[in-house]
């Protein structure tokens, strides 16, 4: 597997494979990577000819320093886990390689960045969408995988891929859970053990919250899922919304519209998300 920090030789060893006529898949990650990640490079292993992986701390899409400064860091150990999986290349450049020059460009998404994540996360997509952007340039991959854990960025990417005219085809992909329920997140490493013992009670309530949609309208679910999961005590509901699968407007009712559940919980100091589909 080779492991690439310079943009130029990364292109160069892609321009190489598709010179080769081999299809590429692409997973960018931010590292420490788990078991979701994995299920992504799994993926594009079994789909295309070659898999490179990224995995870059971006800078521009952390709206909180604390959350950039603290978030895990353990590439040799990324690059182990990357190539007991298939990966082909990994590209971990620095941000100086990254940005070079301050990425001024504003993303425009229309109602999509406004709500959920994009409220509570000012500039959060936008960053994402510059890296991105960045990334797809350099690999020009057939095929992205990303993990629908964080459903709001997989409809943003889809969104910034029809708006720059891009030809890759984004895959998204399932959730991956611990055994008690928990979605895998890089921050789930970060939690305090008292955190930990009680974080699976987000998808064990949004689960049962899918039981009772003939009981109660969206509006009342959202107050019984926030209501459930703070009386831990330990547990705070940032949001949680129902929203349409498409638009990610929130909804009145349920009807035959596909709708999903999407929430933000502080444990502690660490803030996770998670989501179900209606
Ligand atoms: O989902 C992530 O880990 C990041 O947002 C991504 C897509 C790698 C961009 O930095």
């Amino acid at each position: 597997m080779h492991v690439i920090e310079k943009k130029a030789e990364f292109a160069e060893y892609l321009a190489h494979c598709r010179a080769s006529n081999k299809t590429v898949g692409f997973v960018p990650t931010m590292g420490a990577l788990h078991e979701g990640h994995l299920s992504l490079v799994k993926r594009s292993v079994e789909e295309c000819d070659v898999t490179v992986v990224s995995v870059f701390v971006n800078p521009t899409q952390f709206n909180d320093k604390n959350d950039l400064l603290n978030y895990p860091r353990c590439v040799e150990k990324d690059c182990k886990l990357l190539e007991s999986v298939g990966c082909n290349a990994v590209f971990t450049p620095s941000v100086e390689e990254m940005y070079p020059e301050p990425d001024t460009r504003v993303f425009s998404f229309g109602t999509l960045d406004k709500v959920m994540e994009g409220e509570h996360r000012p500039g959060h997509f936008n960053g994402v969408a510059q890296v991105v952007s960045k990334l797809f340039d350099i690999v020009k991959p057939d095929k992205a995988y990303f993990g629908l854990k964080d459903f709001q960025q997989v409809a943003i990417i889809k969104a910034m891929v029809k708006q720059l005219g891009l030809k890759v085809q984004i895959v998204p992909c399932p959730i991956v859970r611990e055994a008690d329920g928990l979605a895998k997140s890089s921050r789930n490493m970060l939690l305090e053990p008292e955190y930990r013992a009680v974080a699976p009670t987000i998808h064990k309530t949004l689960y049962e919250a899918t039981t009772m949609k003939n009981d109660l309208r969206p509006d009342q679910l959202c107050e019984w899922i926030t209501k459930t999961i703070d009386a831990t005590g330990l547990l705070k509901t940032e949001y949680v919304q129902i929203v349409n699968f498409e638009t990610l407007m929130p909804i009145d009712s349920f009807g035959n519209e596909k709708a999903i559940a999407c929430i933000a919980v502080w444990a502690g100091k660490v803030r996770l998300i998670d989501n179900i589909e209606f």
